[in-house]
C-alpha cells in the first residue's frame, strides 16, 4: 500500500511502523552492535539469510527506515544511506567498476564530483569521458568504448543549473546497454522521480533539500531493480563474490543485487556509513520535504523575475524562465518547480558581485546549497578560485557568477536584503 501512496504521504508517513505502544515518531537507535540468543541465529545474518541488524557499519534501523523511504520516495526496489554525497556517488560506482572500466559522464555535473572522477577514479584505473551533456545522442554514442559501464549525469546542474535531458541519456545507455546513473540531489524525489525517466541506480547528497536544515552531511543510493546486469559487462554481479561464501548477487538477490552489493561488499570493506544521529535528524527533515519544496520554488521563481527586471543584475539563469534555455526540459522533467538554485550576475562583474555579497545581512555566505536559509556564493573567488577567468569560462562559471540558493524565508524579506545589498555594489 505504502508504495502507492503519494510522495506527500511517503515523506511523512513512509517505512516506519510504530507497533503497539512503540514510539510514534522513528526511533534513533543510537548502538554500533545488536544482541542474539544464538550463534546460529548471527550466522545466517552473516549468510545474508535473515535481514537484521548485526553491526552499524552494515545496517541500523533508524538508518533502514530512512532508505526504505528514500527507496519509496524514488521509486526503487531498495536503497543504502552514507556518510555524505560523495560516499554516495563513490560506494555507488565501485560497486560496480573496476580499473580498466570508462565511464561517460556529464561535464557540467557537481565539481566536487568532477574532481572525484577525473582524479580518485582516475588513480584507480577507471576512466572517465566528460562531454558537454546538450551535445546530440550519437555524439555521445561516438564517445563510448567497448570499455564504457556507465553514463552519468545530474537532474539539475550544481552550479549552471541546467537540466538533464532524460530521454537522450537513457537511450544512449539503452543503446549501449550499460546502467544509466542520475545524481538527482537538486531536485528530489518531490520534483523529479528519474527511475521513471530511463535511470537505474538514483544518487544524493542527502546534506541538502532532504536533511533541508543544513545539519546532517549525508548520501543516499537508491537501486531501480531495473537493469540486466546479467549481460556479460558486470560479472561482479553475477560470479560468485569469494569474500562472501561465493554468494551471486543476481542469483540470489534478483532486481535488488546491486544495491544488496553495494551493502555486503563495498560498503561493508569501505564504511562511509552514516551515524544513526544523522539518519534519525535526515529523516526528520525529509518529512516536510515536499512543503519545502514547494516554498524553495515559489521563492526561487519571484527571486528570478526579481532579478530579471533588476537595473543592477546583468543575468540570471533559472529554468523557471520562459527564456530560458533549458525551460522547456524543465516542464517535460520538472513540472513542479525547478529547485530553488539560481545564478546570476551583477553588474560591474567579479568586484560589484563581491561588494553586493559582502553587503548582504540575512542571506548568508555560505559554501553550501539547498537549506531553508537563503544563501549566496561566489565561484570564482571561492569554489573555483584556483581558475584563470578563459578557464572560468570554459567550465561554464563566468567571473560574475553568483550562485543563489534561494530559502523559504518570505520572499519580501530576501529581496530587501537584496535591494540594500545592490545599492552598496553600486
Ligand atoms: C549535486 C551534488 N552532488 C553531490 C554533492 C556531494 O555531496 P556531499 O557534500 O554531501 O558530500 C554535492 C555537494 O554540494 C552536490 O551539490
Amino acid at each position: 500500500m505504502k508504495n502507492n501512496w503519494k510522495i506527500e504521504t511517503q515523506a511523512v508517513q513512509g517505512a516506519y511502523e510504530a507497533g503497539n505502544a512503540e514510539a510514534r515518531v522513528l526511533p534513533l537507535y543510537q548502538s554500533t552492535t545488536y544482541r542474539y540468543d544464538t550463534c546460529e541465529e548471527l550466522a545466517s545474518v552473516f549468510d545474508l539469510e535473515q535481514d537484521t541488524p548485526m553491526y552499524t557499519r552494515l545496517a541500523n534501523p533508524t538508518t533502514d527506515a530512512f532508505e526504505k523511504k528514500i527507496a519509496m520516495m524514488e521509486g526503487g526496489v531498495g536503497a543504502l544511506a552514507t556518510s555524505s554525497g560523495m560516499a554516495a556517488t563513490s560506494i555507488a560506482v565501485l560497486n560496480i567498476l573496476k580499473s580498466g572500466d570508462h565511464i561517460l559522464a556529464a561535464s557540467t555535473i557537481y565539481g566536487g564530483s568532477f574532481t572525484l572522477f577525473t582524479t580518485t577514479f582516475k588513480d584507480l584505473g577507471i576512466e572517465v569521458t566528460m562531454f558537454d551533456p546538450d551535445i546530440e545522442k550519437d555524439e555521445i554514442i561516438k564517445l563510448a568504448k567497448p570499455n564504457t559501464k556507465l553514463i552519468f549525469g545530474e537532474t539539475i546542474g550544481n552550479p549552471l543549473v541546467n537540466i538533464l535531458d532524460f530521454e537522450k541519456f537513457a537511450a544512449v545507455a539503452k543503446e549501449l546497454d550499460i546502467p544509466f546513473m542520475v545524481d538527482n540531489t537538486f531536485a528530489t524525489p518531490v520534483l523529479c522521480k528519474p527511475l521513471e525517466l530511463g535511470a537505474n541506480i538514483v544518487i544524493h547528497s542527502t546534506s541538502k533539500y532532504i536533511d533541508g536544515h543544513a545539519s546532517c552531511l549525508g548520501g543516499i543510493i537508491v537501486d531501480g531493480g531495473n537493469f540486466n546486469w546479467d549481460n556479460g559487462k558486470f560479472p561482479c554481479l553475477v560470479e560468485p563474490d569469494e569474500s562472501y561464501h561465493g554468494v551471486s548477487y543476481v542469483k540470489n538477490f534478483g532486481a535488488s543485487a546491486f544495491i544488496v552489493k553495494a551493502r555486503a561488499n563495498v560498503m561493508r570493506n569501505m564504511g562511509m556509513t552514516p551515524s544513526p544521529f544523522n539518519s534519525y535528524l535526515t529523516n526528520l527533515g525529509c518529512e516536510t520535504l515536499h512543503l519545502r519544496m514547494e516554498r524553495h520554488c515559489e521563492n526561487a521563481m519571484k527571486m528570478a523575475e526579481y532579478l530579471k527586471n533588476h537595473e543592477m543584475c546583468s543575468w540570471v539563469k533559472y529554468p523557471g524562465l520562459e527564456d530560458d534555455k533549458y525551460h522547456n526540459l524543465a516542464k517535460k522533467y520538472l513540472p513542479k518547480g525547478v529547485s530553488g538554485v539560481l545564478t546570476f550576475g551583477v553588474k560591474g562583474g567579479r568586484d560589484a558581485g563581491r561588494k553586493f555579497i559582502n553587503a548582504l545581512k540575512m542571506v548568508a555566505l555560505v559554501t553550501h546549497v539547498s537549506d531553508v536559509r537563503s544563501c549566496v556564493l561566489q565561484p570564482a573567488s571561492t569554489t573555483h578560485r584556483q581558475l584563470s577567468d578563459e578557464e572560468l569560462i570554459s567550465c561554464g562559471v563566468s567571473p560574475d557568477m553568483i550562485r543563489f540558493s534561494v530559502g523559504i524565508e518570505n520572499v519580501d524579506d530576501i529581496i530587501a536584503d537584496f535591494e540594500q545589498a545592490f545599492e552598496c555594489a553600486k
